[in-house]
Parts: C-alpha cells; sequence; structure tokens
C-alpha cells in the first residue's frame, strides 16, 4: 500500500521532506530465517524493503555535477543587496532526475539555515528558508505567484499581479526566504501571450525578491527562454538569458571508458539499494548491465522504475532475486523501451557494450573505442 503522498508545493510538505530522517536499509536476512517469519513480519519485511527501494537516492555522477555547480554559483555569490544574481536552470530531458536533484538541493540548504538560525524568524514567523513550486500547463502570472502564496499558505487569491507579488514579496521578506526553486518551466509557452507575461514575472520577481531562484524545466533553451534579440517581446526574454545559466543533466551514456564506468557505479548503488535474500554481488551490475542499459536507454527514471517493480515480483514471487527472466515480465514506460530493440541489435553485433574494463563480466570481443 501506498504512503499518502506529501505534497512539496507547500510548505507543510517541503519541511516534513526536508525533516524525513534517513532511512537506514534494512537488515537482510537468510531464506531460512524469512520462512520463519509470520505473514504479518513477512509483509512488513517486505514493505520495508520496498520503502527503502523507493525512497532511495543514488548519488549518480549527473546529480553530483549539477549540485557542485550550484553551489558554486550560489555560495560565490555573498552580496546582500541590490544585484541581481545569477540563477541556475537544470535544462534537461524528462527522466534524468532533475526535479530529484534540485529537491535533495533545497533539502541541504533548508537544513543548513534551519540548523543555523532557527525555526523562527525574530521569535515571530516561521522561518521558510526555501519555497519549491513547479508550474503547470496553464500557468499565468498571476496564477504563478498565487503558487507561491499557496506555498507559504498565505490565504490571499485575488487582487490584481501586481497586489499578488506584493503579498508575495511580503512572505519571502517575512520568512527570510533565501532560495525559491521553480520546476516545470516549460510550461511557461513564449509563443502565447501568457508565457511572454509569465516571462517578464519571472524577471521582476528576481529583480525584487532577495533570494536565489533556481529553475527546471525540459527543453528550455529549445523553446527560447534564452533566445535575445527575437522578436517583440525580446526584452524579457534576452535579459532573463543573462541572468541564467544553464547546467545540463544528460541519461547515461556507455561510449567511453568513464561512461560505462559511471554506469556502472550507479548499478552498483542500486544493487546495494535492493535488499533481496538471494541476491549476490554483481547480479545487476555485471550480469545485467547491458539489459538495463538496453531496456532504460540509460535513464534513471526508467531504471529505477524496472528496478522497484523487478524487486517487487521478486518478493512476491518467492525468488527473491533479480534475473533476466523476471524482468522481461516486467513493464515499464513505452518511452523507455523505444530504442530498446535498436540497442540491444548494436550490443548483439558487438558495438557496443556497457561494462568497464574493471568488469570481469567483460566479453572478449568488447573493444575500447576510447582506449
Ligand atoms: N539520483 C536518483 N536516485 C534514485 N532515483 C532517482 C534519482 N533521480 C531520479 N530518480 C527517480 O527517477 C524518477 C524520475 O526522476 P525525476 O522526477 O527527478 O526526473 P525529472 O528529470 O524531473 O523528470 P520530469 O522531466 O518528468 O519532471 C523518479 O521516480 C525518481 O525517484
Ligand atoms: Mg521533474
Amino acid at each position: 500500500m501506498r504512503q499518502p503522498t506529501i505534497s512539496l508545493s507547500r510548505k507543510e510538505g517541503w519541511v516534513a521532506f526536508a525533516n524525513k530522517p534517513k532511512l537506514e536499509p534494512p537488515e537482510p536476512v537468510t531464506r531460512s530465517a524469512l520462512i520463519g517469519l509470520s505473514d504479518a513480519a513477512a509483509a512488513d519485511y517486505a514493505a520495508q524493503r520496498l520503502r527503502y527501494l523507493s525512497w532511495l537516492t543514488i548519488a549518480t555522477p549527473q546529480l553530483s555535477r549539477v549540485h557542485a555547480a550550484m553551489d558554486d554559483m550560489i555560495n560565490s555569490d555573498l552580496q546582500d543587496f541590490d544585484r541581481v544574481r545569477s540563477a541556475p536552470v537544470i535544462d534537461a530531458e524528462p527522466g534524468v532526475g532533475k526535479s530529484t536533484a534540485v529537491n535533495v538541493f533545497g533539502r541541504e540548504i533548508h537544513r543548513e539555515i534551519i540548523a543555523k538560525e532557527g525555526p523562527m524568524v525574530g521569535g515571530e514567523a516561521e522561518r521558510i528558508p526555501v519555497v519549491r513550486i513547479g508550474l503547470t500547463g496553464n500557468t499565468t502570472p498571476k496564477s504563478l505567484l498565487v503558487q507561491i502564496l499557496d506555498f507559504y499558505g498565505h490565504p490571499r487569491r485575488s487582487g490584481t499581479t501586481l497586489e499578488v507579488s506584493s503579498s508575495a514579496l511580503d512572505c519571502a521578506l517575512r520568512c527570510e526566504t533565501e532560495l525559491i526553486i521553480i520546476d516545470d518551466i516549460h510550461f511557461l509557452n513564449l509563443n502565447r501571450r501568457d508565457g511572454r507575461e509569465v516571462s517578464n514575472t519571472l524577471k521582476s520577481l528576481a529583480n525584487d525578491f532577495p533570494a536565489t531562484f533556481i529553475f527546471v524545466g525540459v527543453g528550455v533553451e529549445a523553446r527560447g527562454l534564452f533566445d535575445e534579440g527575437l522578436g517583440p517581446y525580446e526584452s524579457a526574454a534576452a535579459q532573463l538569458g543573462r541572468r541564467w545559466t544553464r547546467l545540463e543533466m544528460p541519461a547515461f551514456h556507455i561510449f567511453t571508458e568513464r561512461q560505462r564506468n559511471e554506469w556502472r557505479t550507479t548499478l552498483k548503488e542500486l544493487e546495494r539499494g535492493m535488499i533481496l535474500v538471494d541476491a549476490h554481488p554483481g547480479m545487476i551490475a555485471d550480469e545485467l548491465s547491458d539489459y538495463f542499459f538496453a531496456r532504460t536507454s540509460g535513464y534513471i527514471g526508467s531504471m529505477m522504475e524496472l528496478a522497484r517493480i523487478g524487486a517487487y515480483k521478486a518478493i512476491k514471487d518467492g525468488s527473491e532475486q533479480i534475473t533476466r527472466e523476471l524482468l522481461d515480465t516486467v513493464q515499464i514506460s513505452r518511452a523507455a523501451e523505444k530504442r530498446r530493440y535498436e540497442l540491444e541489435a548494436a550490443m548483439k553485433s558487438g558495438k557496443l557494450h556497457s561494462l568497464p574494463k574493471q568488469s570481469k563480466h567483460r566479453k572478449p570481443g568488447d573493444v575500447d573505442d576510447d582506449s
């Protein structure tokens, strides 16, 4: 059964997420110990293991690189007033782990500031160091600002955009907000009037709010949010372009030895997160490395989906290990499967392989084009 979902778009949900203690992995047990468990205890152990896997955040190289870049940008800019800070924009494909990376980053900032400054501002207002909202298909300037107000739990819904903006600024000042994360900015459609207004709103937010902004979206550059000097609305977009620093977050690739090492390290972390009674080292990172790559095209979202459903099935059917046969019965999203046959064919013909030199499971024919 699912736990009730907490909304990260409200301060209560965000604070619960930020304060959630790190989940410790459940203790591994032997098969005979598993057999000895009562039905209730076995169900509880299954739930613990699946929850652990659902909560697992792997420190992928992509996540670490984006964190390091954001950390450099934010912590090098210590000026308090009168200058618009440059804002990181994570611009990448769907399902590469953008939201996860930025939420984990925001959580760390939240915890650091609360630990240093305390949970209240001057004994009066709740300190809300980090605000996070996600845009939707029909975001207007006003609805964006209302979403910020909603995060704070502010009751205002009506008024002009300027009035709503002013209330949002009051909240940010009162709660000493230092970081505002705006996810899914691809929902700003710059070809429509609303979208351009949103872009102007973002620009004035960055001017007026004494906070750093982080933006996240799919195809942000391709959608023209960075464009300068094009069309009648160029000034807002151009000014945004100068203030934004684009951070890429690619999916995994396996063309070079370094990339294959990164893929393997990530699979090893995944393997460690799958507490199965009959698991063994290399079960995924060696034996199913090519298989996982072909099925997921190197997207962490698909990788975790395959792993979660695989673990669930392995626990349910009692096999307690991950095999190709089991994963063949797992369906994941269509987008991930689109390239499966193409990648499998390349692997079969020896053109592509995912195992680096350090894996003993490499086939003799696996050549390194980059060495
Ligand atoms: N570093 C990670 N460790 C473990 N799981 C991850 C990691 N990054 C992402 N995931 C999982 O992959 C899935 C997709 O991640 P996420 O939502 O962060 O991607 P996204 O790039 O924001 O996707 P979208 O473009 O659809 O918003 C989620 O289920 C998430 O739990
Ligand atoms: Mg996302």
